[in-house]
């Protein structure tokens, strides 16, 4: 469950200051958004996946309706809203680094009553993001884990969720800047609640936090061109994963392979590999 988003992306030099103008390249349209992105890589991978999501009846909905389906995900959870799809309006400066504003649109229109319509007896994982209100997150962790269903949460963008959710993760997944808002080290992460948590390292990798310590996973070495997407990448490479059967750290050691092969690449969904350009 999230977003779904049309990327709109543009190559700058630099980004402008307040009130200066600089100008990119051509604007590339690309299917993305945190929700879609997760989904497409876990599909793309093999697993059996379905998005919780909501897109516009517009152009931009299309896109991405057809890139889920090209990956092989289910929508018929993907509501049809009557606001317009979400955009993310993204800039890439040459050393692959990128800044994002989105515009949620029909994403605000995921409901906690829309997650009341999903069958949980075949599901094995919940891979949420947090581009959907706080409200539907919440109610849909707390749905899985009633129904024996294993909650991952990418605490991205940082959010206060509360108690009650953060205690069913496993694993909560992070990157390190959000490591560093919500714990003075990645053990005291344990404090938030979760069973589990796994911290994204960009180039070195990730770390994998439980009760038993931590364990890094080492990332292969690849060459950056655009890192959009890439702990999208990652968060549905693990819960793939983790439904097909692997261990936390076997899955997070797959997930950093996923993620290396996506900033290799232009653009979020368009980059994420199959299991056969892993092999
Ligand atoms: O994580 C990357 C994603 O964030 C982009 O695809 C964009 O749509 C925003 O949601
Ligand atoms: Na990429």
């Amino acid at each position: 469950m999230g977003s779904a988003n049309a990327d709109l992306v543009v190559t700058v030099e630099r980004r402008p200051a307040g009130g200066e103008t600089v100008l990119g390249g051509d604007t590339v349209v690309m299917p993305g958004g945190k929700g879609a992105n997760t989904a497409v890589a876990a599909g793309r991978i093999g697993a059996s996946v379905s998005l919780l999501g909501a897109v516009g009846s517009d152009g931009y909905g299309s896109l991405l309706r057809d890139s889920l389906s090209s990956s092989g995900v289910d929508t018929s959870l993907l509501i049809s809203s009557s606001r317009p799809t979400g955009i993310a309006y993204i800039t890439v400066t040459p050393d692959g680094e990128n800044s994002i504003v989105v515009s949620p649109g029909a994403n605000s229109a995921v409901a906690p009553s829309d997650v009341d319509a999903v069958d949980w007896s075949s599901v094995r994982v919940l891979a949420c993001s947090l581009e959907v209100p706080l409200e539907t997150v919440a109610h849909a962790v707390s749905a899985a884990a009633a129904a024996g269903v294993r909650p991952v949460l990418n605490l991205s963008p940082v959010a206060d969720l509360p108690a009650e959710t953060l205690a069913v993760l496993d694993p909560l997944v992070v990157n390190e800047h959000e490591a560093a808002q919500l714990a003075p080290s990645f053990p005291a992460l344990l404090d938030l609640g979760p069973k589990s948590v796994v911290v994204t390292l960009g180039a070195r990798g990730a770390a994998v936090v439980t009760p038993a310590g931590v364990t890094e996973v080492a990332a292969p070495s690849v060459e950056v061109v655009d890192t959009t997407g890439a702990g999208d990448a990652f968060a549905g490479a693990l819960s793939a994963r983790l439904a097909a059967g692997d261990a936390l750290e076997e899955a997070a050691s797959y997930a950093v392979r996923v993620a290396a092969l996506s900033v290799a690449k232009a653009g979020a969904q368009p980059s994420y590999p199959t299991a056969a350009d892993l092999d």
